[in-house]
């Protein structure tokens, strides 16, 4: 009953309080449950009139933590003595009636095992916590696990997320979020601390694919979200990252790239991604986003000015905007030019371009399949070189880790995220963070030297 060292860190994180959200990625067998199931046990003891809701993504193994749970307890006279029950009269009823999923302690404190699978809305969590994440969907998590701690304030709040990294979802993003507090081992570990035998190890790595292995025994996330993924999971860390990372010296902003993706018929949204290109260090950034729901076109070309009339930076003279206009777009583009013909800035130049992804690729005509393609695989070289960063929000990583292309008939086109893929279902919400990113790059990417006279055969420009 050694506990090892990532089950002691299990323990501790949970136990002190000290974070709002906790991942834990580790091998599969290797004592996630039972770790998280201790420290459950200690906090609820510990912690008076709290709500600790476990999940599990199906039922059999839900059955499983409460097991656990009241292993923990029946081996401990000190533990049940904070129990409104008697522990025995639980653990024979537990031989024949195994439906117990809640505890009450006599600090009013609950234990409630849900499955991800069973009915989840109506329960409140202060303690949240969610084993095999990865095998959870990602709109049940958004949906309704975020939900069950709405009204729980924010002091009171832990979300632990358990898992092995058998799959890309919501697990690999709040794993990489920054403020998570994160905790990781592989096999070797496992083997030394005694929680995994070694020749059982080798054994099942005979038995697995390399990739099976990789996510099953090493807890590693696979490379890639699927084979056509076009960024790899470790790359997005190093360029989709916190403000903090950024290092915007806001005098430096001359000129400002904005990308403009406006909500068609269905309920998402109208997004700007504001941009620049850091001479000092050669690097092209996304700084901020801004995010709309509801606007018809006029009220979008509104909210465009407005926010260009408002950009803090003191040195701005140049705000080249781009726009989709293979839609709803199409309107926001004409209702802004006409905008910009009765209002002027005084001493800032605004360029509009209308960007459509299904015109003809120019530069790269050969192996893209479009303008969209083309764009795409030129944020991809920049990547490569180590000259992109981007504001990292939950929507704008998951967003740019789902960008995936494809090659038909010897040209690459961009995949539709919310197009089922291999069976699978990459994302539930249209890309508008990445799209609008996209247009925003669309004018920082589209050559340095005479990028103006290009736009002009290339897209056709207006100039006020
Ligand atoms: N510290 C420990 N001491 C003794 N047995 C343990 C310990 N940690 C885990 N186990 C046992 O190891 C097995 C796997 O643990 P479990 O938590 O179910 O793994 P996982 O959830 O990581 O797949 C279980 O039989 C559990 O009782
Ligand atoms: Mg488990």
């Amino acid at each position: 009953m050694e506990p090892s060292s990532y089950q002691k860190d299990i323990v501790y994180s949970i136990f002190s309080k000290k974070h709002k959200e906790i991942a834990i990625k580790l091998p599969t067998q290797a004592g996630k449950t039972f770790g998280v199931c201790a420290a459950v046990v200690l906090y609820a003891i510990f912690n008076p009139n709290e709500s600790i809701v476990l999940i599990s993504h199906r039922k059999d193994q839900a059955k499983y933590m409460m097991n656990y749970v009241l292993e923990f307890f029946s081996r401990s006279k000190w533990a049940q003595s904070f129990l409104n029950y008697d522990i025995k009269g639980i653990m024979d009823r537990l031989q024949t009636e195994r439906t117990k999923t809640f505890l009450r302690l006599k600090n009013k404190t609950t234990i409630r095992i849900l499955s991800a699978e069973g009915q989840l809305l109506g329960y409140k969590a202060s303690l949240l916590i969610v084993d095999e994440a990865a095998m959870i969907d990602d709109v049940v998590f958004r949906t309704e696990m975020v939900r069950m701690q709405g009204s729980v304030k924010s002091r009171n709040r832990v979300l632990v997320l358990i898992s092995t990294p058998q799959r890309i979802n919501f697990f690999h993003e709040e794993y990489y979020h920054p403020d998570t507090y994160r905790i990781t081992a592989d096999w070797q570990t496992a083997v030394a601390e005694g929680r995994l035998d070694h020749d059982f190890v080798m054994d099942r790595k005979k038995k697995l694919t390399a990739d099976e292995f990789m996510m099953w025994y090493e807890a590693e996330f696979l490379p890639k979200a699927d084979k056509y993924a076009f960024f790899e999971t470790q790359e997005l860390e190093h360029f989709v990252v916190p403000y903090e990372k950024m290092d915007i010296i806001e005098g430096n902003i001359e000129e400002l790239a904005v990308g403009v993706d406006v909500a068609g018929e269905g309920n998402d949204r109208t997004v700007f991604t504001f941009g620049y290109h850091d001479k000092k260090e050669d690097m092209y950034k996304i700084i901020k986003y801004e995010e709309y729901t509801k606007l018809n076109t006029l009220q979008v070309a509104n909210q465009l000015y407005k926010s260009i009339y408002r950009l803090p930076y003191n040195n701005l003279r140049i705000i080249n905007v781009s726009i989709d206009t293979s839609g709803m777009g199409e309107g926001v583009y004409a209702d802004f030019n006409q905008l910009m013909v009765d209002k002027k800035f005084t001493n800032r130049d605004v360029y509009v371009y209308n960007f459509k992804g299904s015109r003809r690729a120019v530069t790269f005509s050969d192996n893209c399949a479009n303008a969209k393609a083309e764009l795409l695989y030129k944020l991809g070289r920049e990547v490569e070189k180590d000259k992109i960063r981007i504001l990292r929000t939950r929507d704008s990583f998951r967003e740019v880790r789902n960008v995936r292309m494809r090659e038909s008939k010897g040209k690459l086109y961009v995949v539709d995220q919310n197009v089922k893929f291999d069976g699978m279902r990459m994302s539930d919400k249209s890309p508008d963070y990445f799209d609008s990113m996209l247009y925003c790059f669309n004018n920082m990417l589209t050559g340095q030297v005479d990028r103006r006279k290009l736009f002009k055969s290339a897209y056709g420009v207006d100039t006020w």
